[in-house]
This record gives C-alpha cells, structure tokens and sequence, in this order.
C-alpha cells in the first residue's frame, strides 16, 4: 500500500463533495450515464473516491469498487448502500490488487488516472485481472494538445499534483503504453476531458 498516496487523498476528502459534487457532476452527468451505461458482467470499478459516480451506475450491476483512501470509502459507504444492485467497496490500491489474472469482464475508471501515481503500471495491473477481451472504460481529464490549455495545465501540475491530481498527463498514450488495444477516444470538453476506451488483447 503506498501511504503518502493514501494520506494525500485521506486530507482530500473536506471540501471534495463541494468543490467536485455539484458543478461538475452535473455537467458531466449526461456523458458518465453513458459510459456507465454500458456496464455488463464481473465489473471493477477505480476508483470511488466519496461516491459520486454511484448515481450514474445502471441498477442490477455486480460492482466491485475500490479507493486507495478509507476516509474517501467511509464518505463512498452510504452512497454504495442505497446502490439498487451488487456494489462491494474495498480498501485497495491498485497497485496490489491481489484478484486472480481474468477476474472481470470490465473496468471503468472516473478521473482516476490523474491520480494514481505510476499510471502504466496501474493500468497493466487492471489488465492482469481483466479477461482477455475484456474492456476498459475511462472518463479522465488529461493534458491538452491546445494552446492555450496544455501550458496553463503544465504550469498547474506541480502544484496540484502537492494534494490532488496531475492534469497534464495523457492518458491515452498510457492506456497503450500499457498494451490495451482498439483505443477509442472520445472528446467530452475541448481537448481536456475525454471518454477513452480500449480491450485487453485475447
Ligand atoms: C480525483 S479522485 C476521483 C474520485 C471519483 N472517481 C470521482 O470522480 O469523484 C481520485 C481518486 O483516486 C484514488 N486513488 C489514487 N491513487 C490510487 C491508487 N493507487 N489505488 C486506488 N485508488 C487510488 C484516490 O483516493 C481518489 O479517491
């Protein structure tokens, strides 16, 4: 378990619901409903931080959904139980996911992949535990190809990166980097927010 992780976003957990919950879930509302809309199988979901994306979550799903940060699991708990199907929480970084190779038939992440600090080797890990065939679907915010966007977003990072996210990172790149194949990319909000989605190969 990598602590200094867990501790950054265990002191994120005051202000998230306000400063995340309201604006953007409504605004990215429509596009998570459709991503999730796709849910189907053995699903693992990183990471849930407090639980907002559980209102997008279709009912009747078998979800396991894990967070690096139990005080962002404890604030996950009573949203996870008013979940109109199968949703279990677990304390797990992704990094140590110690489920048998093939063990889902899907993953889906939410702005996640700002936040895990080693970003291939997370998403080879979600590979392992994928089944061959196996999809990955990801709302993230990365870095832009834009000007003026991807410099404003370069000079945010080494600061926000201190108690939260990194927003410059590309994420696609990454998600191939990891070996995943069939990349989709789907723009949400300029070149910054984006649906990507990609197959472990098999
Ligand atoms: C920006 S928050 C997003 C939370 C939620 N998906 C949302 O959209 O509100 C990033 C989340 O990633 C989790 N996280 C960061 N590194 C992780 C890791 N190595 N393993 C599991 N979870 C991790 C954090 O605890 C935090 O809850």
């Amino acid at each position: 378990m990598d602590l200094e992780t867990q501790r950054k976003w265990d002191g994120a957990v005051a202000g998230y619901d306000l400063m995340n919950g309201f604006g953007p879930e409504r605004r990215w509302a429509p596009w998570k409903r459709r991503l999730f809309s796709a849910m189907d199988g053995n699903i693992l979901f990183l990471a849930i931080g407090t639980g907002q994306d559980i209102q997008f979550f279709p009912p009747g799903q078998h979800i396991t959904a894990i967070d690096i940060s139990p005080r962002m699991l404890e604030q996950a708990r009573p949203r996870a139980d008013r979940y109109d199907g199968a949703l279990e929480l677990r304390h797990l970084d992704v990094h140590d996911l110690d489920y048998p190779d093939a063990t889902f038939d899907q993953v889906f992440t939410s702005c996640t992949f700002c936040s895990v600090p080693r970003p291939v080797d997370g998403l080879r890990r979600l590979a392992r535990v994928l089944k061959p065939g196996g999809t990955i679907g990801m709302f993230e915010h990365t870095g832009s190809r834009f000007f003026p966007f991807g410099l404003m977003l370069d000079l945010m990072t080494p600061l926000t990166r201190r108690f939260g996210p990194e927003l410059n990172r590309d994420t696609p790149a990454n998600v191939q980097r990891a070996g995943f194949v069939n990349l989709s990319v789907e723009p949400v909000y300029l070149d910054v927010v984006k649906i990507i989605r990609a197959r472990r190969p098999g």
